[in-house]
């Protein structure tokens, strides 16, 4: 076992877009209670508060810190099934010992000759200290990898970029009738200005949507919706964290690059395009989410030679579709399967629309589980991504994206539907982190998702 540290990157950016917004969501008393259990499940732990700007000496520097791996219980040599853990302790940049929790690191033991890996699970003794344990699922000689992704100060800052303003990316609308075509901006809460607002509320489900009514074109006009990445904000502050209380031990591990689960599906590989359509004939599949499940279904459109959709980057608003709508329009069935995969687009908005967004999809699902049973539905947990600048990780780095993680498995637990756990399919792997995951990574989650489907 060989150590090793290293600091995979500091953020830096400023806070002066933040404007505060008020949420008016309409949910039950019941929905309300959920979700504040599911923000104390997700509470990071308490940073003294430090007044910005924070001072880059204070914060935790993956170069200063240092881990060791402890012998193992009962003395001799490891076998396949222990399990090892790894003390990490953390410095600052002046190489004082950090006496408070909530850096966000992930960890990993792997062999790239092997292409074999495994995630690790991380307890925080919030006192500077950590403790990772990894499951010893292959034979040979191992590398234990622990990467401060963001220092424990940086979490603050994050919190308020992922809770008021959906931050780097504003909305908009284009109305059109007659010779008049106006663009004005929405989302799903506007600031109140002395302009009017056209309330696109889902009926059925209640998410909230807005746009500013446009001055001569009726709310009815709106024809399509759209979305501009703002410029990159200065910077100035920098950081990084992460913690995980009960986690169970690691969904699975890649041996020779491929993916094995441990968590009771044996995966079976389907590596030639009749072996795919041998398990997909007659069998509907439904595919709703970001362009992560796209990628899945870029890959079996190009293994069976089958067509693209088409993609826009203005899609009509008579095409936009809510998951839960749409889920309450099928059937279901044995041959029936549904996967869902949305959390891409919510890291910037604050967390409560994601608990809003996911509450509606669940009830659908269990609407549709109910009516037919035999539904199969597989949802695509999140997944790293790599942020190489201040401005993407702004726009949602990895932490906003574990926090929803988390509530997505939390909400969704009891609920017969079966997951492809992208989070420690990409932690696992050695490839670069990607938000969408390169293709050995796409491959692998195939033969899970068909496993499902065909075990
Ligand atoms: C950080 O430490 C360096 C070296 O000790 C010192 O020169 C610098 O002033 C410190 N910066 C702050 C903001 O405290
Ligand atoms: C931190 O907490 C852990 C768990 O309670 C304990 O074992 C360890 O000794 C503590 N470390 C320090 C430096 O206080
Ligand atoms: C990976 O495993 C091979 C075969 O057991 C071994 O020769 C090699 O040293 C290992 N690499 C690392 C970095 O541990
Ligand atoms: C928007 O429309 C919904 C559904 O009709 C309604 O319940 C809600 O109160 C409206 N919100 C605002 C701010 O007008
Ligand atoms: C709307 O109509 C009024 C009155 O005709 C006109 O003054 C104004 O410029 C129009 N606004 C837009 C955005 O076209």
């Amino acid at each position: 076992i060989i150590e090793g540290i290293h600091l995979e990157s500091v953020k830096s950016f400023s806070l002066e877009r933040i404007f505060e917004v008020s949420h008016h969501l309409s949910v039950l008393e019941f929905e309300i209670d959920e979700e504040n259990t599911l923000l104390d499940s997700i509470a990071w732990p308490n940073t003294p508060s430090v007044p910005p700007p924070v001072s880059l000496n204070d914060t935790s520097n993956a170069a200063r810190s240092n881990f060791v791996i402890l012998p193992r219980p009962g003395g001799g040599s490891w076998l396949v099934g222990d399990q090892l853990e790894v003390i990490i302790k953390m410095f600052d940049f002046k190489g004082r010992p950090k006496t408070h929790g909530g850096d966000f690191l992930l960890t990993r033991l792997h062999n790239r000759t092997l292409e074999a890996g495994v995630a690790g699970q991380v307890v925080d003794h919030l006192n500077g200290t950590y403790s990772a344990v990894f499951l010893l699922p292959w034979e040979g000689k191992s590398q234990v990898e622990i990467t401060l992704v963001h220092p424990s100060e940086a979490i603050p800052f994050l919190q308020r970029f992922a809770g008021e303003k959906p931050n780097g990316v504003d909305f908009y609308s284009t109305f059109h009738s007659g010779l008049l075509t106006q663009k004005t901006m929405c989302s799903v809460c506007l600031p109140p200005t002395q302009q009017p607002q056209c309330n696109y509320t889902d009926l059925n489900t209640g998410e909230l949507w807005f746009c500013y009514k446009p001055q001569n074109l009726s709310c009815d006009a709106r024809i399509n919706h759209f979305s501009i990445y703002q410029k990159p904000l200065n910077s100035k502050e920098d950081i990084l964290f992460k913690n995980n209380k009960d986690i169970p031990g690691p969904a699975g591990y890649y041996y020779k690059g491929l993916w094995s689960s441990l968590s009771g599906t044996t995966v079976k590989r389907f590596n030639s395009a009749s072996a795919i359509s041998q398990c997909l004939k007659n069998k509907v599949v439904h595919m709703y989410g970001d362009s992560t499940v796209r990628q899945w279904l870029e890959f079996l459109s190009r293994e069976l030679s089958g067509n693209f959709p088409a993609r826009t980057s203005h899609t009509f608003n008579l095409i936009l579709h809510y998951v839960a709508n749409e889920l309450d329009g099928i059937t279901g069935g044995k041959n029936t399967v549904v996967v869902i995969g949305v959390w891409a687009h919510f890291t910037t908005f604050p967390i409560k629309y994601y608990i809003r967004r996911i509450m509606s999809i669940r009830k659908a699902v269990v609407r549709l589980l109910a009516r037919a049973p035999d539904t199969r539905v597989i949802i695509r947990t999140a997944n790293l991504k790599h942020s190489p600048t201040p401005f993407l990780a702004q726009l949602g780095g990895d932490w906003p994206s574990l926090q929803r993680d988390k509530i997505l498995r939390t909400m969704l637990k009891g609920i017969d539907v079966y997951f492809v756990d992208a989070w420690e399919m990409t932690v696992a792997h050695y490839l670069k982190h990607d938000i969408h995951p390169p293709r050995p990574i796409i491959k692998n989650m195939i033969d899970v998702v068909l496993s499902y489907i065909c075990p």
